[in-house]
């Protein structure tokens, strides 16, 4: 409060603005935190963007995260150093190990028994020439991780195998990504279709590559 010190009234005018002016700030200072806590974009990536929308952004990954989390994509981003198998992601059977490239280790190599192509018939290898899980270095688990958790490692160099943007957008097309959606008889397909994928994938990027608060 600010007396008037000639007729010791109460200067009304600058409590006031000095009100108004604090509950500016409150608000400025709520929201910058609420942006800063709950949706966090990664600062590499939203420097070169225009379009951001962290609710866009979010409701994307929605999708995005449902195909991850899907066992055609997290039985090959086990969180241990064994892939998983079969639509409930079980232990591969016979244990096949990690190793140092993702190939498998010693007479158990990935390419053994994963040929270029499916293997016709029921529970028989799928096959792509590159079939084998992220390096020991670098193991880009999704198996347990939030939305939140997985949005954040997805754009982390350190932890995607240094892809930028670019890199990232291009990955939609890879082609163990794509395998996912030609995976040998007998196995689901991811929740959505490859198109639908790619879509949310580009969205989810472009719009600012937010993670959902949780
Ligand atoms: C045969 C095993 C295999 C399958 C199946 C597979 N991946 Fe991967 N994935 C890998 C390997 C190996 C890498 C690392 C190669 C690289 O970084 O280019 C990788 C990397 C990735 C990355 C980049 C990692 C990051 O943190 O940005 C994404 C995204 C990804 N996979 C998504 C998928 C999706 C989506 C599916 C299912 C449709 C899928 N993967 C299925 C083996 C697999
Ligand atoms: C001894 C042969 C053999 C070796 C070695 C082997 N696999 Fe397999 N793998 C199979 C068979 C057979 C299946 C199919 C099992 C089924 O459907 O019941 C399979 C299935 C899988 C699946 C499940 C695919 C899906 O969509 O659910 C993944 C992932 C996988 N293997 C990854 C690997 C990786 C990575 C390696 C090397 C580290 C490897 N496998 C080594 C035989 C092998």
């Amino acid at each position: 409060m600010m007396q008037d010190p000639k007729n010791g009234k109460i200067n009304f005018v600058s409590m006031k603005t000095a009100t108004v002016l604090s509950v500016l700030l409150f608000v400025i200072a709520i929201g910058a935190s609420a942006f800063r806590k709950d949706e966090t974009p990664v600062k590499e990536l939203t420097l070169s963007m225009i379009n951001k929308d962290s609710v866009e952004s979010v409701k994307a990954f929605e999708t995005v995260y449902k195909v991850l989390m899907s066992s055609r994509c997290m039985n090959c981003h086990p969180a241990g150093d064994i892939p998983l198998q079969g639509d409930d992601s079980h232990l591969h059977a016979m244990a096949p190990k990690r190793g140092v490239e993702g190939k498998g280790v010693y007479a158990m190599k990935c390419s053994n028994c994963h040929q270029e192509t499916n293997t016709p018939g029921l529970h028989t290898p799928p096959g792509n020439p590159e079939w084998h899980l992220p390096p020991a270095a670098m193991k880009m688990v999704f198996q347990g991780k939030s939305a939140h958790e997985l949005a954040k490692q997805l754009v982390d160099k350190k932890q995607n195998g240094n892809k930028d943007i670019k890199k990232l957008i291009e990955h939609a097309d890879d082609g163990l990504v794509l395998a996912g959606w030609n995976p040998g008889e007998g196995r689901t397909l991811p929740p959505v279709s490859h198109a639908e994928f790619k879509k949310a994938w580009l969205t989810w990027i472009n719009k600012g590559a937010y993670a959902p608060k949780k």
